[in-house]
């Protein structure tokens, strides 16, 4: 028995000794130390032994079970050592090469423009106030002086939930929720920029579109206040050079009203294509606030007087960048919109 385990631990020692591959040593491992490897089968014998020998052979095989043993894993330290080796040194890294870089988002054109208006009007003093796209039609209508069946009802048809309850045709609906919200104080001032609705479809209209609402209710508020405040506006909106003009007009809820429009942007009021060859643009309605409005929100015309205006964001944007087709501006189309 003594000479078969000395054999065991010289062979295996020899063949841990010349293999050098990790599948080959584990297989080495299993043919000598696994459960039907060579030593066990010895041990096995163990039994056969007499009492004085069975000791000494026991601590013969322990001592060639932890040579064997202790070599496969001096081997396979090696082994991996190695294989780590090989796979750094083939692995270099240049620390001097570019990343890769995250290509870097940025608001939609008419997120930039909405977040102008504000905060242009912010500097003249306006709070952003809000109204459900969702409105009664009192609030879209009637309260703008607007009865059942006005005809400038027409002009604006749109989506009927029911009877009495549209899809906001018009951001104009807030300036009534803003003045009761305010409960008489003085002054009201605010914009509501927002989604609005209207049964239209075409290069230059789309059932939802953007407005901006401006309202200034205070005393002695005249037209020379809404002037003064588009000037300011227009002027960071589209650069200081930009002229603006009042036309007159008519709205429901104003009296008097006009359109105002801006010197072309795209030929500086000489007359082009963009303008028509009129020099001028529109970019908003507006007007005195009529004084069935000023009642329907709390206030007292014999009081007070104020402005109002709307202006379509949608146009805004599409002057500001030369885009030529609305539709452009809802069709999410990265190429497009990577451009502002
Ligand atoms: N609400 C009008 C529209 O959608 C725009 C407008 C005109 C708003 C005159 C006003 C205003 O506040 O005074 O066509």
């Amino acid at each position: 028995m003594k000479d078969s385990l000395l054999e065991i631990k010289r062979n295996a020692l020899e063949a841990i000794e010349r293999y050098n591959d990790l599948d080959k040593i584990n297989e080495l491992r299993v043919k000598y130390l696994g459960k039907k490897g060579e030593l066990t089968a010895i041990l096995k014998g163990m039994g056969k032994l007499s009492k004085e020998e069975r000791p000494v052979m026991g601590e013969l095989a322990n001592t060639v079970r932890d040579a064997i043993n202790d070599a496969l894993e001096e081997k396979t330290a090696v082994l991996k050592e190695a294989v780590l080796n090989e796979k750094l040194a083939a692995e270099t890294i240049d620390v001097t090469m570019s990343g890769v870089g995250m290509p870097q988002g940025h608001f939609h054109p008419l997120t930039q423009v909405i977040n102008d208006a504000k905060r242009i009007f912010n500097g003249l003093g306006f709070e952003v106030a809000e109204g459900p796209e969702i409105e009664s039609d009192y609030y879209n209508f009637e309260a703008l002086n607007l009865p059942p069946d006005h005809p400038a009802r027409d002009m604006q048809d749109t989506f009927y939930i029911n009877d009495k309850v549209v899809l906001r045709t018009q951001t104009s609906g807030v300036q009534v929720h803003s003045m009761e919200k305010m409960n008489g104080k003085l002054p009201v001032k605010v914009i509501a920029p927002g989604r609005v609705y209207r049964k239209d479809d075409d290069a230059t209209h789309s059932p939802m579109f953007h407005q901006i609402e401006g309202l200034l209710v205070d005393e002695n508020i005249t037209m020379a206040d809404l002037k003064g405040v588009i000037l300011a506006f227009v002027h960071e909106m589209f650069g200081p050079d930009v002229k603006i003009r009042l036309r007159p007009s008519y709205f429901p809820f104003t009296e008097p009203s006009a359109e105002i429009d801006i010197s072309c942007v795209a030929c500086g009021g000489k007359g082009c294509r963009v303008c028509s060859h009129t020099g001028w643009l529109e970019i908003l309605g507006s007007g005195m606030v009529h004084p069935n409005v000023l009642r329907a929100g709390g206030y007292d015309p014999e009081k007070v007087t104020g402005f109002a205006f709307g202006m379509g964001v949608e146009r805004i944007a599409m002057l500001r960048y030369d885009i030529n087709d609305l539709r452009l501006l809802f069709a999410n189309d990265e190429r497009f919109l990577e451009q502002f």
